[in-house]
């Protein structure tokens, strides 16, 4: 057994890419269930009682392992970190901020904790910080990034695999068997996958976005970069986007998008978060399907 699946305890080296501010608690189990392993996306989340729902409620659909994704500028990640501890998770991979404080935390409490990089660099700091694994992000990847020149899963990979030793996730650019089957010869020992399980049965995409990365082709995706952070999103351009980006007067597309339409109704300038893979993405199919397509 690989390192990696030690970690995971689940039957294949699938994590599902958390969604920022998405959560379907279907979609986790209905990985889990699946073999691989589902993620709570708890980045945004502060209050306790969420994070104890949301976990009863994947509880409740699967007996088998999952965990949570933190990100590091949330204040109460101590917090959680204790609910997932008590709930029986065993993994987590933490993101967006220094690893240093939190690893001993996770250490203390029994559990163990992939980092999520997209350089070099942050991956021997986050080793050397204690980091149980790396999730290793390529610049093809959806959703939020810096607006740094990152590499692609094809470089950064092998490249970051040359100087850890701590087993390594491939994330960016994975929807099908053939990508599953490159990350390991890249030097990977298991994928993260957004995407794809975002064009799930079970995904917490609204519909308009899930026909969105279906619709997408080659080169439909495009990184806009925020204001007033170091910070980009990987998106799919819209009609929207478009007339936008043909626009001088628009300084910050990425500032204007709306990221949460199913609560204002503004579907036509919507974040559809979505990885350059998107172009591979056919068709919506259940999680059981996605998982068993990829591991054959
Ligand atoms: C809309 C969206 C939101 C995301 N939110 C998070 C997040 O909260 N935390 C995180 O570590 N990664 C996040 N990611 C990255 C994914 O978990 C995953 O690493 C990435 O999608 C992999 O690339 P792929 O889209 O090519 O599969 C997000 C991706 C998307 C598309």
């Amino acid at each position: 057994m690989s390192k990696l699946l030690e970690i995971l305890g689940c039957r294949y080296p699938i994590i599902q890419g958390p969604i920022g501010l998405f959560n379907s608690p279907e979609m986790v189990a209905a990985v889990s269930n699946a073999g691989a392993y589902g993620m709570l996306a708890l980045g945004f989340v502060g209050d306790p009682d969420e994070v104890k729902r949301l976990v009863d409620d994947v509880r409740k659909l699967t007996d088998k392992p999952f965990g949570a994704n933190l990100m590091l500028m949330n204040p109460h990640n101590e917090k959680i970190l204790s609910i997932l501890a008590g709930a029986g998770i065993k993994a987590v991979t933490t993101s967006v901020g220094s690893p240093a404080k939190v690893y001993p935390i996770i250490h203390n409490l029994g559990m163990k904790g992939i980092h999520v990089v997209l350089a070099l660099q942050h991956a021997k700091s986050a080793v050397s910080a204690g980091a149980d694994g790396l999730v290793v992000v390529g610049s093809e990847a959806g959703g939020l990034r810096t607006v740094n020149p990152e590499s692609s899963t094809m470089v950064l990979v092998p490249l970051v695999a040359d100087f850890v030793s701590v087993p390594i996730v491939a994330a960016g650019g994975i929807a099908d068997s053939r990508g599953y089957k490159a990350a390991f010869a890249l030097g990977a020992q298991g994928v993260q996958v957004g995407t794809r399980f975002l064009a799930s049965e079970e995904s917490p995409a609204f519909e308009q976005w899930r026909r969105a990365i279906v619709e997408c082709g080659d080169g439909g995706t495009d990184l806009l970069p925020s204001k007033n952070t170091r910070m980009a999103e990987r998106v799919i351009i819209t009609p929207w986007i478009r007339e936008k980006k043909a626009d001088p007067t628009v300084k910050c597309i990425a500032d204007e998008l709306d990221y949460q339409p199913a609560k204002t109704g503004h579907y036509d300038r919507a974040a559809f978060g979505g990885g350059q893979v998107s172009a591979l993405i056919r068709d919506v199919k259940s999680v059981k399907e996605i998982v068993a397509e990829m591991v054959s």
